[in-house]
């Protein structure tokens, strides 16, 4: 089997250190790894080798074959200068996700789409792809002619300092200390509040609509993953003091009806989708259960006799994995059997 010259940019952070964990648990065929940072000279021990972390430049990509972005903004940059030497970028920021030359993919949903690349492809925000897993599946039997989404996002969504800050708060406040805030709801605006048990309703930074910048990117990322450029979507986002995995109530209206028991079979068989719907078990998803899990979960199914045909589902699924590294390995594994590298 032909083997690959891998990099990762931002490999120190939360969504690179679990590249390095899905590149392992999914055998990928490596040839050599480059690992890149900010924090040059880092040693990070993968498959009982260390790694010495490089900085990031356009000569770093000399010789690389598949580049994951996991640095945030530096993609802007420096993802053209990866693909100018020969490599191709699967980015996991924001920069290139609505360019119409950029592929957007979900593999289970629109794999397809990878055979226009031009050397970047965007890895979907990890809300979008958690939800289009599941809404889908749905869309394909009964058609989509409503979608409301509220998400409950997990505090490592907004990187390993954010993380630091939430457990650094819990103690403080379980110590009798005023908590200290300096990252959420977003590091570079003035203002910051405390997650720690709290909720805040604000992810990213405010359109002049009142709307929110992650609000908008499950609008516009799910019409262009999903074709339907006119679906009607509207979603509110919070940050909730969970460690890992997003959880998102979705209410569905469907051109054809569905029973909630056609649902469950629709999603029993959707791939990447696992059906944990039992209220007499009290089984359903919850974010502790979802971590580290490949699969998005999918409960609380059901009809919403509000309209004529609607339902609604609870959806959890991991979002440093599905959400966002086993989601860009994926897509290079579709590179790999498409030919198209
Ligand atoms: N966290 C999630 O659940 C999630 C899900 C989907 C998508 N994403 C996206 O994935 C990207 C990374 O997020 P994250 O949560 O992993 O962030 P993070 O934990 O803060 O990690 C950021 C990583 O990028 C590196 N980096 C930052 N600026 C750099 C620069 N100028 N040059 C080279 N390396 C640089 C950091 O290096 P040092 O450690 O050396 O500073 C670190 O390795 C973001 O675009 C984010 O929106 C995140």
């Amino acid at each position: 089997m032909k083997k690959y010259n891998v990099a990762i940019l931002g490999a120190t952070g939360a969504v690179g250190s679990e590249l390095l964990s899905v590149l392992e648990s999914r055998r990928f065929p490596l040839a050599q790894l480059k690992l890149l940072a900010l924090e040059v000279g880092t040693v990070i021990s993968f498959m009982g080798r260390d790694y010495v972390v490089e900085e990031a430049t356009g000569e770093a990509f000399k010789d690389i074959q598949i580049a994951f972005f996991a640095g945030g903004s530096i993609s802007k940059v420096m993802a053209p200068e990866a693909v100018k030497a020969g490599a191709v970028v699967i980015d996991n920021s924001s920069t290139f996700r609505l360019d119409p030359d950029v592929p957007l993919i979900v593999p289970e949903v629109n794999a397809a789409d990878l055979a226009k690349h031009k050397g970047i492809i965007a890895n979907p925000n990890c809300s979008t792809i958690i939800m289009v897993l599941a809404i889908n599946p749905i869309h394909q039997h009964a058609k989509l002619k409503r979608v409301v989404v509220s998400t409950l996002q997990a505090v490592s969504g907004a990187g390993k300092a954010a993380l630091q800050e939430m457990m650094t708060q819990h103690k403080e406040l379980l110590e009798g200390r005023e908590p200290t805030a300096a990252i959420l709801p977003v590091a570079a605006l003035a203002k910051h509040y405390p997650i720690a048990f709290n909720l805040i309703s604000q992810i990213d930074v405010f359109c002049e609509d009142g709307y929110t910048e992650e609000e908008m990117k499950l609008v516009n990322e799910t019409r262009k993953i999903m074709h339907v450029p006119e679906l009607a979507i509207t979603a509110t986002t919070v940050r909730a003091p969970v460690v890992r995995s997003h959880s998102e109530f979705i209410n569905l209206e469907t051109e054809r009806k569905l029973t909630a028991t056609e649902a469950r079979q629709i999603l029993a068989q959707a791939p990447g989708v696992i059906v944990q719907d039992d209220p007499l078990q009290q089984l359903y998803p919850m974010p502790t259960y979802t971590t580290g899990k490949d699969e998005v979960f999918v409960g609380r199914i059901r009809e919403d006799t509000t309209v004529p045909a609607g339902l609604n589902l609870w959806v959890v699924g991991d979002q440093l994995r599905k959400g966002a590294a086993l989601n860009a390995v994926q897509i290079a594994e579709q590179l790999i059997t498409q030919n198209l590298i």
